[in-house]
C-alpha cells in the first residue's frame, strides 16, 4: 500500500436476494478511486459467513482470542486493517438491515478510533433512519461517523445504468471523501502517537 494512502474499506450492508446495494457499492467505489487519498477495498457481506449466534465473551475484551468462523477471517481482517470506512446501507423498516448489525457486533475494536462515512438509499427518506440508527451505534464502538453523507431517496427512479442521474453527486462524494480523508489521517496519527483511551 502507498503509505501516503488511507486504507478505505467500503461495506456492502445489503444480503438481499435481488439486492440493489451493490450497484451504489460499485459506483461509490469509482469515485473513492478517482480521489487521491485512498486505497479501496469493497467488501461484500453476503460473501461472508456472520452466524447471528455470538460467543458467549465480548469482542470488546476478548481481543485476537474471540471465537469467530474462519469464514470471517476477510471482514475481521479488513476492518482491522482500515483507517476509514463507507458504510453503503438501505433502508428496511425504517432502520439498517440485520447483515449489517450482526457484521458489526462480531467486531468492536476494528472500529475504535476510525472515522465512518455513510451512502444510503431507499424509499422517500432515502436511507435516513437507516444511517440515524447507525451513528447512534457505531459511537458505541469510539468511531467517528463523519456528517456528509450521500443519501438517494426513490433509488428506482434516481439510477441509471449503475450511476445516480443528479450530475451534482461526484461533486457531494468528493466532499464526502475530503472529510473522511481528513478524518482517516488525524485519527492515524493520534492512534499511532497514542493508545486510545476506551
Ligand atoms: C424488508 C424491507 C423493508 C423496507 N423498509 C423500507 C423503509 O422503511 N423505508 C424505505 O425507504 N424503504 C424501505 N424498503 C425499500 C428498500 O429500501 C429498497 O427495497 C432497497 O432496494 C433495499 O436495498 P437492497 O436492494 O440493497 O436490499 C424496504 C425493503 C425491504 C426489503
Amino acid at each position: 500500500m502507498d503509505n501516503d494512502k488511507h486504507k478505505l474499506v467500503i461495506i456492502v450492508g445489503s444480503v438481499r436476494e435481488g439486492r440493489f446495494g451493490p450497484v451504489v457499492a460499485s459506483w461509490i467505489a469509482e469515485q473513492a478511486r478517482l480521489h487521491a487519498g485512498f486505497d479501496v477495498d469493497v467488501v461484500d457481506l453476503a460473501e461472508i459467513d456472520i452466524p447471528l449466534t455470538l460467543p458467549a465473551a465480548s469482542p470488546k475484551y476478548a481481543g485476537d482470542d474471540y471465537p469467530r468462523p474462519a469464514a470471517m477471517a476477510p471482514l475481521t481482517s479488513a476492518l482491522e486493517s482500515a483507517d476509514a470506512f463507507i458504510v453503503v446501507t438501505p433502508e428496511y423498516n425504517h432502520s439498517y438491515p440485520a447483515s449489517l448489525k450482526a457484521a458489526i457486533d462480531w467486531h468492536f475494536t476494528q472500529w475504535t478510533a476510525k472515522p465512518v462515512a455513510f451512502v444510503s438509499y431507499g424509499g422517500a427518506a432515502g436511507g435516513r433512519h437507516a444511517v440515524l440508527h447507525l451513528e447512534n451505534v457505531l459511537t458505541e464502538l469510539h468511531a467517528v461517523t463523519i456528517r456528509d453523507g450521500l443519501s438517494f431517496p426513490n433509488y428506482y427512479t434516481a439510477w441509471q445504468d449503475g450511476r445516480p442521474l443528479d450530475p451534482q453527486a461526484p461533486g457531494y462524494a468528493k466532499t464526502l471523501f475530503d472529510q473522511l480523508a481528513w478524518w482517516a489521517g488525524a485519527l492515524r496519527t493520534a492512534r499511532e502517537t497514542t493508545p486510545y483511551p476506551a
